[in-house]
């Protein structure tokens, strides 16, 4: 899960990194009264960001300067409801004007390659990062950090070095680094990055921008309730979820249900090419049942596919191994049973393979069940084969 720039900082606040302070607001009125604090404290000046969880805000015009609180109010209204990559500006955060004198990076993330945790710092931090990184990539120094020993106050002060910067800001970015590293592992963060760090007028250092990136797997031990965005959230992903099931939302039209996530992406595989033949028809999801496909399973799954209303057909692709093909059939027939019974009858046709263990007598339950819109096709190819074109199909008679 990635974060806001403003719940960073607040994240980052909490650990004693130094921050550019500020306010977040998601209407332009808001904005103004932000701002108007910051006048009466002195500062009238202040800095309106947009709030999207993505790069490269200040040169798509989503950073601006504003004078004063009523200024605040126009570029805040100006920049709510802009499109940044794809990404709506939803809310804004009103921040301090910070005299930059010098403007570095800093980040903490896993090297997956290397199996480790790694330290990024550069003395040429800023928007033009990324041109740093591909026509100057020895400016950027990578320390691996080893995760056992962790980045006490020493440690930062050879990452700070390393990036070359200068001897009258290594103090502060090493203590800084040091509490950054702090949420870095204690919030199982998998991304920390600060860019720009920096180094003001009054020789301060502080994060001038934020980014966090949370492990969703340590979930279970950490309190992020605070940081669920409800405008992010697939309305159909969010069901699957309360249902604890894996489910992915795609942009295609053959429904997919199958166990296991492997069996399961190689199923997305097999209908986007099985669908080119049929005008380009492919996947509308990802769902993995995994082992253990219950009736109840095999329902809930059916009825979350079924309700992503670009979906025309079904795939279920299940190769049986503790799970045996019997019980997925049995499941497949008694959840047809149970959504008849919540009134959510199946109307799209339903494309079933069934291999593996007990596969023959998982066909034949299907078989004597008999149940309309419900064909069985042997292999996988052919399977996706036929839901693409059963897909192309209702499309082209809808
Ligand atoms: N408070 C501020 N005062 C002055 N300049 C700022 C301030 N905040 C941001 N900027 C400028 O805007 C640039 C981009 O801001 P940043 O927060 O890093 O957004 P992004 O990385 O998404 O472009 C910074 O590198 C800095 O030069
Ligand atoms: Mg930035």
């Amino acid at each position: 899960m990635d974060l806001f720039e403003y719940q960073a900082k607040e994240l980052f606040a909490e650990y004693g990194v130094l921050i550019q302070r500020g306010g977040v607001a998601s209407t332009a009125a808001e904005a103004e009264a932000i701002a108007a604090d910051f006048a009466a404290n002195g500062s009238p000046q202040v800095v309106i960001k947009a709030q999207v969880k993505t790069g490269g805000r200040g040169k798509a015009g989503g950073v601006k300067l504003a004078a004063s609180p009523a200024e605040a109010r126009a570029k805040a209204e100006a920049i709510l409801g802009m499109d940044i990559k794809g990404h709506t500006v939803h809310s804004v955060l009103v921040a301090e004007d910070v005299d930059i004198a010098e403007e570095y990076y800093l980040s903490f993330l896993i090297d997956r390659a290397e199996r480790t945790f790694l330290a990024i710092c550069s003395v040429e931090g800023g928007v033009e990062i990324e041109e740093v990184a591909r026509t100057k990539p020895e400016a950027l120094a990578r320390i691996p950090v080893s995760p056992l020993a962790g980045v006490d106050r020493a440690t930062a002060l050879e990452i700070v070095r390393a990036g070359g910067l200068p001897e009258h800001a290594q103090a502060g970015a090493a203590e800084l680094a040091e509490r950054l590293w702090a949420v870095f592992t204690d919030e199982d963060a998998t991304l920390v990055e600060v860019n720009p760090l920096v180094y003001t007028g009054e020789g301060r250092v502080l994060a001038l921008d934020a980014k966090v990136t949370l492990d969703d797997n340590a979930a279970f031990r950490q309190d992020w309730a605070a940081f669920a965005d409800p405008t992010a959230v697939d309305p159909i992903e969010a069901r699957a979820k309360a249902k604890h099931l894996n489910y992915v939302k795609l942009d295609g039209s053959v429904g997919i249900i199958g166990n296991g996530a492997g069996l399961v992406m190689s199923t997305l595989d097999v209908v986007a090419y099985a669908g080119e033949e049929f005008g380009g028809v492919r996947p509308a999801n990802f769902l993995d049942i995994g082992g253990g496909a219950s009736a109840e399973v095999m329902a809930n799954g059916l009825d979350i596919v079924l309700s992503d209303p670009h979906v025309r057909s079904v795939f279920v692709n299940v190769f049986g191994g503790i799970t045996a093909c019997d019980a997925v059939a049995n499941g497949i027939v008694s959840a047809m049973a149970l959504l008849a019974e919540r009134g959510d009858a199946v109307t799209h046709p339903i494309v079933v393979r069934l291999d593996g263990n007990k596969a023959v007598e998982g066909r034949a339950i299907l078989a004597a069940a008999a149940l309309p819109g419900i064909e069985q096709v042997g292999t996988m190819d052919d399977a996706a084969r036929r839901a693409a074109e059963l897909a192309a199909a209702a499309a082209n008679g809808a």
